[in-house]
């Protein structure tokens, strides 16, 4: 049956995980998958997420389907999360919202959606470039893609006037996604004055803003403040969609917590959306799996245990930021003639370091040092001891 079906190609990012696990070299290093590690290079289950478990576990908890939608403790406090207390359309019951396998499914769920029950064209525009998986998301959900610039590469940063320009050349009531915080895979973010603009702009097109939030915490190490563009939005009178996962704040990435809400006009309509919602889901995969977001709901809904959990969020956020920093001055050290700037100007799990696919495979070959092909590193897997020779391997390669 199967005699002619091609080989497909490894995929971009979790491929590298692959490659990396079939190297012998002793001090080898895997910079591909976002995926948080402490400075012992260990992944690193919090604290707080081990506490919150025991909780669940203790409670002796019965292993019945949850519904369609999930976890509803889990589900509001997700929502509260993102959209914060002062939200008026939360406030007023006008935000539905689904449980979903992390947030590939959330985004998946509202690809789905949007495929099916937008009113304009069935096109979602995303950043240029954008986290490796969005188009085939989109694609399967049945959208076609389209890009708006992003990143500027001579400038190592945010092409903010091509993205307004683009935004404003868009088809009337385009959908456009937009990475809430810590853009993946550049670490390039807007400031909060250039929201503002990129708001404006996607009133005036009466575009309709699809946020994906994977990172809220990474990059300014406070949830609230990495949520800002989608309270702006929210304030200014937007009605966005949103993806959120929980697999790298909490990191509880093989648990896949995520949720995807929609903001809706009134109570009213909310239910309606609400149960079209439940209608995609089902056939899905009927109901979401319950362990994670028990864990997460604990967490979020114990001012205490909250309180602990964001502080290893920042602790998490801040282990980054002081890779980075040691990873520059390390390749200053080595006389490196580029400039590394761009390194600790980034914000995030990502540094996109600017070397091409090329030195990234010589990288790979050369070095058994593994990062995506974008020349995107995570900077979650550098450590104390490892930072010297990765800065040494692309010294050798850069210059
Ligand atoms: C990444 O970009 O590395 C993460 O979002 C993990 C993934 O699923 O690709």
């Amino acid at each position: 049956v199967w005699a002619q079906l091609p080989q497909g190609p490894p995929d971009a990012i979790l491929g590298i995980t692959e490659a990396f696990k079939k190297d012998k070299h002793p001090k080898k290093i895997n910079l591909g998958v976002g995926a948080y590690r402490d400075d012992k290079g260990k992944p690193y289950v919090l604290p707080s997420v081990v506490e919150a478990e025991q909780r669940v576990v203790q409670q002796y908890l019965d292993k019945e389907y949850a519904g369609i939608t999930g976890v509803p403790d889990f589900t509001k406090a997700a929502a509260l999360l993102a959209y914060g207390p002062d939200s008026a359309p939360l406030k007023e019951g006008r935000i539905a919202i689904t449980q979903s396998i992390s947030g590939t499914g959330a985004l998946r769920i509202g690809g789905a959606f949007l495929q099916r029950f937008y009113p304009g064209a069935k096109a979602i525009y995303i950043p240029t470039p954008s986290w490796a998986n969005h188009k085939a998301v989109f694609s399967d959900s049945g959208l076609e893609i389209k890009q708006y610039r992003y990143y500027n590469k001579d400038t190592i940063g945010l092409d903010f006037d091509g993205m307004v320009a683009d935004i404003k050349n868009m088809p009337k009531g385009s959908i456009i996604l937009l990475h809430a915080c810590a853009h993946n895979p550049t670490g390039v973010d807007p400031t909060e004055d250039q929201w503002r603009a990129i708001s404006d702009a996607v009133k005036e097109g009466e575009h309709y803003p699809f946020f994906d939030m994977a990172y809220q915490g990474f990059a300014s190490g406070d949830t609230d403040k990495d949520a800002f563009a989608v309270r702006h939005f929210l304030a200014e009178g937007h009605l966005p969609c949103l993806a959120q996962s929980f697999a790298k704040n909490m990191g509880l990435y093989g648990e896949r917590v995520g949720a995807f809400s929609i903001v809706t006009a009134s109570a009213e309509e909310k239910v309606r959306v609400d149960s079209q919602i439940k209608i995609i889901v089902r056939p899905l995969y009927s109901n979401p799996p319950v362990h994670g977001a028990r864990i997460a709901s604990t967490i979020l809904n114990d001012p205490a245990l909250n309180k602990q959990w964001l502080g290893e969020v920042k602790g998490m956020a801040e282990r980054i930021i002081t890779m980075r920093a040691l990873l520059k001055e390390n390749l200053e050290k080595l006389g490196s003639k580029q400039k590394w700037d761009h390194i600790t100007d980034q914000i995030g799990m990502f540094a996109y370091t600017g070397l091409t696919a090329a030195e990234m495979t010589k990288l790979a070959e050369e070095h058994s040092v593994y990062a995506t092909k974008d020349g995107r590193i995570s900077v979650a897997g550098i450590t104390s001891e490892n930072v010297g020779r990765l800065a040494e391997s692309i010294y050798k390669i850069k210059g």
